[in-house]
């Protein structure tokens, strides 16, 4: 925890993914390096590794990485025959830390393996096996498991292989189901990674995000339970988007909150959320609405 709070890491998912010009991209990449902010989270496939480049690109006009900003990378499969073994998680590293223009990465987390079972991740030869590797050589600080269904999740943290986990979209104001998962990994002194807590947009009030929740269509009961949190937030004079924040920031199983950032602007209004005090009543209040309503496929 910085200040009371958990680091906040920068999402670059969506740098390069063409919203902005290439110029705009790359000075969005610089602020991402000089915020002022504690890390940066990115991935080998993130807008199939523009966004890498993009940051490596800021990296070096910057020279290195700058103190104070943890960069953190992922193992993503082979793009095109979904590979992902030990071999594929060390090209993976190859291109990232290219891209990056760095040797070694603090967090690198084998990213959403789909394509392979725990098993076959876990056997000779296989992902896990290569990710250890790169920490025992000192090419990487913690090796991380990002991904989104928590019983995968705590499979892999099962193994007793992981130093990190990454949960996207389960820690918010309005799906709390990786409560018991963080809790869990803390007791056993794993670092937990909170990602999207704006559960993709909606809990930021963004337009592009309206009626979605996780990237997908949102039930019309958590849809209903957003409204309440709205007008409860409303009432209080705080944003919707900084009662969201507040609550992985300053939850205390959280070490690092990802939030994802598209724009200039968008790293601006989020100075400004971070430094609005959510008062206590409101966190009662909230919690007093009961458990939200998940968002059940
Ligand atoms: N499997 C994984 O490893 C995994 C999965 C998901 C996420 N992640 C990581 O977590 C990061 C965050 O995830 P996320 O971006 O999907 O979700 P998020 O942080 O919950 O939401 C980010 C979105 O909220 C909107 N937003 C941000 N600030 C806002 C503001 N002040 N006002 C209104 N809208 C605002 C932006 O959309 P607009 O600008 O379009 O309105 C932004 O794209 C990703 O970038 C990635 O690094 C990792």
């Amino acid at each position: 925890m910085a200040g009371g709070r958990s680091a906040l890491y920068l999402g670059a998912s969506r740098l390069g993914d063409g919203r902005l010009d290439h110029e705009g991209s790359a000075r969005l990449a610089d602020a991402f390096m000089h915020a002022g902010f504690d890390g940066v989270d990115t991935s080998n496939n993130y807008t199939e590794g523009r966004s890498e480049a993009l940051l490596g690109a800021a990296i070096s006009s910057a020279g290195s990485v700058p103190d104070g900003v943890a960069l953190s990378t992922k193992a993503d499969a082979d793009p095109v025959t979904g590979a992902f073994d030990g071999d594929r998680v060390n090209r993976s590293f190859e291109e990232s830390t290219q891209r990056l223009g760095v040797d070694r990465l603090p967090l690198y987390l084998l990213h959403d393996p789909y394509s392979i079972t725990v098993k076959e991740a876990m056997s000779s030869g296989g992902a896990v096996e290569a990710l250890v590797q790169l920490r025992g050589q000192g090419l990487v600080g913690a090796v991380g498991i990002a991904a989104g269904p928590l019983p995968l999740l705590a499979e892999y943290l099962a193994t007793g292989a992981f130093d990190a986990v990454l949960s996207h979209n389960r820690f918010t104001l309005a799906d709390r189901s990786a409560a018991g998962l963080f809790a869990d990994a803390r007791a056993r002194g794993i670092t937990v990674v909170n990602a999207a807590p704006f559960g993709g947009g909606i809990l930021a009030g963004s337009a592009a995000s309206a009626g979605r929740y996780a990237y997908r269509p949102a039930s019309a009961a958590l849809l209903r339970w957003v409204g309440r949190l709205g007008d409860l937030c409303a009432s209080a004079g705080i944003p919707l988007a900084a009662a969201a924040l507040d609550f992985s920031l300053h939850h205390p199983d959280v070490d690092a909150t990802v939030v994802g950032i598209t724009s200039l602007q968008r790293l601006q209004e989020l100075r400004g959320l971070v430094n609005t005090p959510v008062p206590e009543e409101l966190r009662l209040a909230i919690a007093e609405l009961g458990d939200p309503p998940g968002n059940p496929p």
